[in-house]
């Protein structure tokens, strides 16, 4: 039963990793995502450098690699060959999954990376068991995926599940998007990193604990490191958690009212703050949910795959693409 591949493409990394068809990831590779500002080629330099780099170290004998998926931080064209646009990456109309096959000689599928996150944990981890779940990734910004009947639902031309470009504030904060007031802006590992680092550059006594551990240059506050600090019970860092976790919830209860899921499924880089995170998110979901104490409540709960979710989702789903091809299996 030959591996594939999964690339995860998100803000800050890009993770890739082989994993077998029970989600066991055999092999790793990692690179820093180019920022922004650079041009798309350098990002697809990326992806084939860590492809190339598991390639090389398949042990000779083994069953070869049968496709990669690659889990984009952006929004992707519903026959799945184009990234039409990504707020936090350089992609605008980006041919990605031709521009990466001219390079690997193996079949290619892209996919969203929050959707990817969700298959991931749909078929091994959190949302195994039912299949209406709403997945939401915190990471740079807010990556959604939404299970219906079991089915993932893309919408009429892929985009569907953007919840962290909801307004959640009218007038409120630029997003990376161009608009206003995006959920994404109030509830994210972004949103966390500059709630942190304005308090700090403003010198507030509030501050002093995380400003020591930067040894007083903000730039240099990351999320782990404010989720470190809440952990170890840093009160300023524990309330930072407990302000986007109460915007999660705020966001969680439009969703129920929309989708009506069983489970939420929180993960990417913050969600390893758990309780901290969660607690105020479940508190403020039970809040603002509407028709609280007619209905079913939904469980909020962490990804069990956690920051590989992304990566084995698209390996999965190059699983599934491979086994669709003329001629396989
Ligand atoms: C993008 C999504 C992506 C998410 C998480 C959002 O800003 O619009 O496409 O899934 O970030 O990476
Ligand atoms: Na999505
Ligand atoms: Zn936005």
């Amino acid at each position: 039963d030959a591996p594939t591949i999964g690339v995860d493409i998100g803000g800050t990394k890009v993770s890739a990793g082989v994993v077998a068809h029970d989600g066991t990831i055999l092999d790793r590779a990692r690179q820093v995502t180019p920022h922004r500002s650079t041009a798309p080629s350098v990002v697809e330099d990326a992806i084939v450098a860590v492809i190339a780099e598991l390639m090389q170290r398949r042990p000779d004998g083994e069953a070869p690699v049968a496709g990669v998926g690659i889990g984009a931080a952006g929004f992707v064209s519903a026959d799945g060959s184009t990234v039409v646009f990504a707020p936090h990456l350089s992609w605008r109309d980006e041919p990605l999954r031709a521009s990466v096959s001219e390079r690997v000689r193996l079949p290619i599928i892209v996919e969203n990376d929050a959707n990817a996150a969700l298959w991931a944990e749909h078929r091994l981890g959190a949302a195994r068991s039912t299949s209406h779940a709403v997945m939401i990734t915190l990471g740079t910004g807010i990556g959604g995926g939404l299970l219906v009947d079991g089915s993932l639902i893309r919408g009429r031309y892929g985009i569907a599940g953007e919840f962290g470009h909801m307004q959640v504030v009218p007038a409120g904060l630029r997003c990376e998007c161009g608009n206003r007031g995006c959920w994404e802006q109030y509830s994210s590992g972004n949103a966390l990193v500059r709630e942190a680092r304005s308090l700090v550059t403003a010198q507030s006594p509030m501050a002093s604990d995380l400003l020591a551990r930067v040894g007083g240059d903000p730039a240099q506050l990351t999320g782990p490191m404010i989720t470190g600090a809440a952990k170890a019970g840093e009160p300023t860092s524990v309330e930072l958690l407990a302000e986007i976790g109460t915007w999660l919830g705020v966001g969680m209860a439009n969703l129920a009212a929309a989708f009506d899921p069983e489970v939420f499924v929180v993960g990417g880089g913050v969600s390893a703050a758990g309780d901290l995170l969660l607690d105020p998110a479940r508190e403020a979901f039970a809040r603002h949910l509407t028709g609280r104490g007619y209905r079913p409540q939904a469980d909020l709960v962490v990804a069990e795959l956690g920051a590989d979710a992304g990566m084995i989702g698209a390996a999965l789903l190059a699983r599934d693409g491979a086994a669709a091809q003329p001629g396989a299996g």
